[in-house]
């Protein structure tokens, strides 16, 4: 059975496999683990971890810190489940906004966020290294009177 939940100190091996996979330079092994104010869920299915993801939380702001699926279960619907999900419990638990920066090369990610209406507010020219690159910056403004838009 598929479930999504709380990321545990003992699944950080198979995050970072996934992690460096996906991800050029990846997160060290410490940033996993000292992520301020962050909330982190992983995928699983029968105790295979098939993605993660990270956010940090100020005030009613959410901003998406990380966010992979393994190679071998993308473009399942797991990446959509994930963000979903996850979404939607941070907006029942008060969060009014998101945040999160994107390759500008990277448009699956980009596609996927815009399902998820978000919406590019600027550029941080040379964000990325390994190649340098601009990130995209994607907002998505959660509407106080009808949160069943997400
Ligand atoms: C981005 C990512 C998390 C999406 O996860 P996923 O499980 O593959 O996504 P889904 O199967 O739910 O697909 C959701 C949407 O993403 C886009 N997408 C996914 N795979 C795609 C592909 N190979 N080509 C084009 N678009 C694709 C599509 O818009 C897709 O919607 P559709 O199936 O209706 O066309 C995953 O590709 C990943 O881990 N990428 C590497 C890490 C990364 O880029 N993270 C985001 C950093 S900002």
């Amino acid at each position: 059975m598929q479930v999504i939940r709380a990321m545990q100190a003992s699944d950080l091996d198979e995050v970072i496999r996934i992690e460096t996979q996906v991800f050029h330079p990846p997160w060290p092994r410490e940033a996993f683990l000292e992520a301020p104010c962050s909330y982190s869920w992983v995928i699983c299915e029968d105790e295979v971890l098939q993605g993660y993801i990270i956010y940090h939380m100020v005030l009613d702001e959410g901003v998406i810190l990380n966010f992979a699926i393994d190679p071998k279960f993308q473009h399942q619907g797991l990446g959509t489940r994930l963000l979903n999900e996850t979404l939607n419990l941070l907006v029942a638990n008060g969060i009014r906004m998101f945040f999160l920066d994107v390759r500008v090369s990277n448009l699956i990610a980009q596609n996927l966020y815009r399902k998820f209406d978000f919406h590019p507010i600027g550029k941080r020219k040379n964000y990325y290294s390994e190649p340098i690159e601009d990130a995209i910056v994607m907002v998505k403004y959660i509407d106080e009177w009808n949160n069943k838009n997400i």
